[in-house]
């Protein structure tokens, strides 16, 4: 049976588990120069809709270290902008290639290729979730922070796409999450309860940053428009005001706390410069990161777990 991985519920507390130890021996070996190649003969079909630098790149990259081939499939040179239905595009490239990395902006397309493909197809971000973004940053904080126990996570600005995939790793890891959002830009609620409901993380909102970011462990913020609301800039800027990850706000975590931003980061918005690139910022080995789980995703999508 081929496994897909549409959000984190696709995956249970085990196979996370598995991800990271790989993701790291994965890095060891890359470090020592003794990268394995799985892979050869395997192609997988990155079928892109939104931009993206980190998560195409390290994807290609890690897909080209474990031996197999990266192909990239801008949405708008396909037959899906002129209407070919995904049912049909999914079962077409299922016959061409082993696996799909998908990024686009309905949750709902995205699953329906999931459905329709008989290959793994991995969810690259869509409006709703990042579910390989958390699975890296969780791999960050487990080095950083020696596990993911007891750790204190908190998350400043949008209840988004990024913020959803962490509220589903906390229900799946008993993480312990802190959110802060502006009224009006909490995360969707139904998100919030199927993980209260299944979950067996401590998930709660605070009524400001400054309750959220006290005593956290990891400080983790994103922009506050995401691709597709371009045209929301100014108002949510507005918005957000007092929601900065500044020195101020840092003062209030834990001494260690380390701060995380999946990038790209707008500087004088939801982070500043100062804490961007200071000491307690980890946000390029979070960028690293992304490279080597996502060749654990492969490897196990495509091999390990078929
Ligand atoms: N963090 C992340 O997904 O970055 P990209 O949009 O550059 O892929
Ligand atoms: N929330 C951001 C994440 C970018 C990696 C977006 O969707 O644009």
């Amino acid at each position: 049976m081929k496994k897909d991985i549409t959000t984190l519920w696709d995956l249970n507390k085990q196979e996370i588990d598995h991800l990271l130890n790989s993701s790291i021996s994965l890095k060891n070996d890359h470090k020592q120069g003794a990268d394995k190649h799985p892979l050869v003969g395997k192609s997988v079909g990155l079928v892109f809709d939104k931009p993206s630098t980190r998560t195409r790149v390290s994807f290609e990259a890690a897909m080209i270290q474990l031996g197999g081939v990266p192909m990239y499939i801008n949405v708008g040179d396909t037959q899906l902008i002129r209407n070919e239905p995904v049912s049909d595009t999914a079962r077409v490239l299922s016959r061409y290639l082993d696996g799909l990395v998908v990024r686009t902006y309905s949750q709902q397309l995205l699953e329906d290729m999931a459905q329709w493909a008989d290959i793994p197809v991995i969810n690259a971000l869509t409006d709703l979730y990042h579910p390989c973004q958390i699975l890296s940053d969780i791999m960050t904080v487990v080095e950083q922070k020696g596990g993911y126990k007891g750790v204190r996570i908190a998350w400043i600005g949008d209840g988004n796409n990024v913020a959803h995939s962490w509220i589903n790793a906390a229900a799946i890891l008993g993480l312990d999450l802190v959110l802060a959002c502006p009224s009006g830009h909490q995360p969707n609620r139904q998100i919030m309860q199927k993980a209260l409901d299944k979950g067996i993380g401590k998930i709660q909102l605070a009524k400001t940053p400054q309750e959220a970011a006290k005593g956290a462990d990891v400080l983790y913020t994103d922009v506050w428009a995401s691709m597709g609301q371009e045209t929301e800039s100014a108002l949510r800027k507005t918005a957000f005001e007092g929601f900065a990850v500044d020195e101020k706000l840092v003062a209030l975590a834990a001494p260690k706390a380390i701060v995380m931003h999946c990038l790209p980061a707008h500087r004088g918005e939801e982070i500043s410069h100062e804490v961007m690139e200071g000491p307690q910022s980890v946000v390029w080995d979070q960028a690293e990161n992304k490279l080597h789980m996502h060749k654990a995703v492969l490897e196990a999508l495509l091999k390990t777990w078929r």
